[in-house]
């Protein structure tokens, strides 16, 4: 087990700045990224096209385990194609977020991206962002990270990014999601959201980003899997 490539598990719920963090760290650490929310939404998408039902759980699981999708890492910009069409952008609507969560919530579906998941954890190591990467996912992972911000933080945030995208959404509209969405990832019976007990949780409500960074470098540091420089 110890020789294998190290792992950073970023947990928490939707909007507490788990994206940006990883993405920034594994720069930081030129280590390998997972954005395990975007294997959900890529289901959900592939399900829509197929004119599959989001309660049909074996015609689900069957689109996950074969799930056609293609990261690809370009000059400062992350694309991704799911069946060779660009669905970069597509997958971050609220309508793909909404259905992702319900895809999620179905256990096959889950076990059926479990090793796709865990193929990314490759030397030097991989920072992995979701809600179970450290409960489930990648169990042992040196560093577990559970962050989170108080649900109106987080619909701010997102308001923030909806309008920098153009788009107008109001914030009690985006609490309201924000709190469903908390509660069906809290309270399904598989992989719920919960910190790893092994966690060391992190309120980033009035921490700003290169904030959060430095404290997460520190403690990589102090495990010995990275230099804080
Ligand atoms: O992080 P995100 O918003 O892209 O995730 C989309 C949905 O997928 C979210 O409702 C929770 C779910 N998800 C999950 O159940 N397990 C993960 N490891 C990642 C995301």
């Amino acid at each position: 087990m110890s020789e294998r490539a190290p792992v950073l598990t970023v947990d928490g719920p939707g909007g507490a700045g788990k994206g940006t963090i990883s993405r920034l760290i594994a720069e930081r650490l030129g280590w390998h990224l997972l954005d395990s929310g975007a294997l959900y939404r890529l289901t959900a998408l592939a399900a829509g096209k197929h004119d599959v039902a989001l309660d049909d759980e074996p015609a689900l699981a069957a689109i996950a385990e074969a799930l056609d999708v293609v990261f690809l890492a370009e000059e400062g910009e992350a694309r991704i194609l799911l069946e060779g069409e660009d669905a970069t952008r597509t997958i971050r609507t609220e309508q793909v977020g909404d259905a992702a969560s319900r895809v999620a919530s179905l256990p096959t579906v889950r076990e059926a991206l479990l090793k796709r998941q865990r193929d990314f954890r490759q030397a030097p190591g991989l920072v992995a962002d979701g809600r179970d990467m450290g409960t489930v996912v990648f169990t042992d992972a040196p560093l577990k990270i559970f962050l989170t911000a108080s649900a109106e933080e987080r619909a701010h945030r997102r308001q923030r990014q909806l309008r920098e995208a153009g788009v107008d959404a109001s914030l009690s509209s985006l609490l309201k999601e924000i709190q469903a969405r908390d509660a069906r990832d809290m309270q399904r019976s598989v992989a719920p959201l919960v910190p790893a007990d092994d966690a060391i949780e992190l309120d980033t409500t009035s921490l700003t980003i290169p904030e959060v960074v430095d404290r997460l470098t520190e403690l990589l540091a102090q495990r010995g899997l990275a230099s804080d420089t």
